[in-house]
């Protein structure tokens, strides 16, 4: 068995992606085998986020964005549920002050307004209080949906026509990405996704055209600062062509 804690990647600091994306998958699961709740997984969960923020921003990528909770989450057990909807508070009081300290900026994207009060409260003020902040910019996909969102984006659009602000010919790709709810975010370079599963489950489809995608057996909790690099050495690797082809 090798040490993990042996191996380091070179990173080329010149092409360190802007903007990552995680599914953070696995919290259930790496919970289990440690005959734990599952919700004592996504509580571990919450300090991979922080772990990985931090070194995101070390590394001067510019933005990462973690699905915290999609539209189809309200499926699962009632106290998963709750369980999930308290942890922005946890987060909060335990990070907030040395993600400040760290200039991350916070913002989410999703339904906030169908969580409860007292969690929406927290995650707002976390976002008012970092408006400010230049660093990396961390957004939380929080009770958000790919597709909810493209749906979101053509409603505002078509009122928009309505309302004779802009005509249906004003509209393009441009246009349209910058009404979704990551607007102004750099586009996302790499998707990480942990816990060995193979899929987007809904997850920025939009945003992820020319995302290269990397996934790792790691479950979410385990998921470290060494495996974000390796995950980033194997993007490094790749060969982006955008469609076109290689000059
Ligand atoms: C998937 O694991 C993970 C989630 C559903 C997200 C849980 C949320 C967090 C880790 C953090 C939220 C934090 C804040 C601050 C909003 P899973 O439950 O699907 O795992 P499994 O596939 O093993 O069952």
């Amino acid at each position: 068995l090798f040490n993990k804690k042996n191996i380091s990647y070179e990173l080329d600091q010149d092409n360190i992606p802007g903007h990552i994306a995680f599914i953070m998958d696995g919290n259930g699961r790496w919970a289990k085998k440690r005959k734990m709740p599952r919700t004592y997984g996504h509580h571990e969960g919450t300090k991979t986020i922080r772990k990985i923020a931090l070194e995101a921003n070390r590394l001067g990528v510019k933005a990462m964005t973690v699905y915290a909770f999609s539209t189809e989450n309200f499926k699962r057990d009632i106290n998963e549920v709750n369980y999930i909807f308290k942890l922005p508070k946890e987060f909060f009081d335990l990070y907030l002050k040395e993600l400040i300290e760290n200039n991350v900026q916070l913002r989410y994207i999703g339904h906030l307004e169908m969580a409860p009060k007292e969690t929406r409260d927290i995650i707002e003020k976390a976002i008012s209080q970092t408006s400010q902040n230049t660093g990396l910019i961390l957004t939380f996909a929080f009770i958000y949906g790919g597709r909810d969102e493209i749906v979101e984006t053509t409603k505002e659009l078509c009122q928009q026509c309505l309302d004779g602000k802009i005509s249906v010919d004003n509209i393009n790709e441009d246009y349209f990405e910058k009404h979704l709810m990551t607007t102004d975010l750099p586009p996302v370079d790499l998707m990480i996704r942990t816990s060995g599963e193979y899929r987007l489950s809904n997850f920025m489809l939009w945003q992820l055209a020319y995302a290269e995608f990397v996934f790792t057996d790691i479950h979410w909790p385990a998921f470290d600062e060494t495996e974000l690099h390796r995950c980033i050495a194997i993007y490094q690797g790749r060969e982006r062509r955008f469609g076109g082809v290689l000059k």
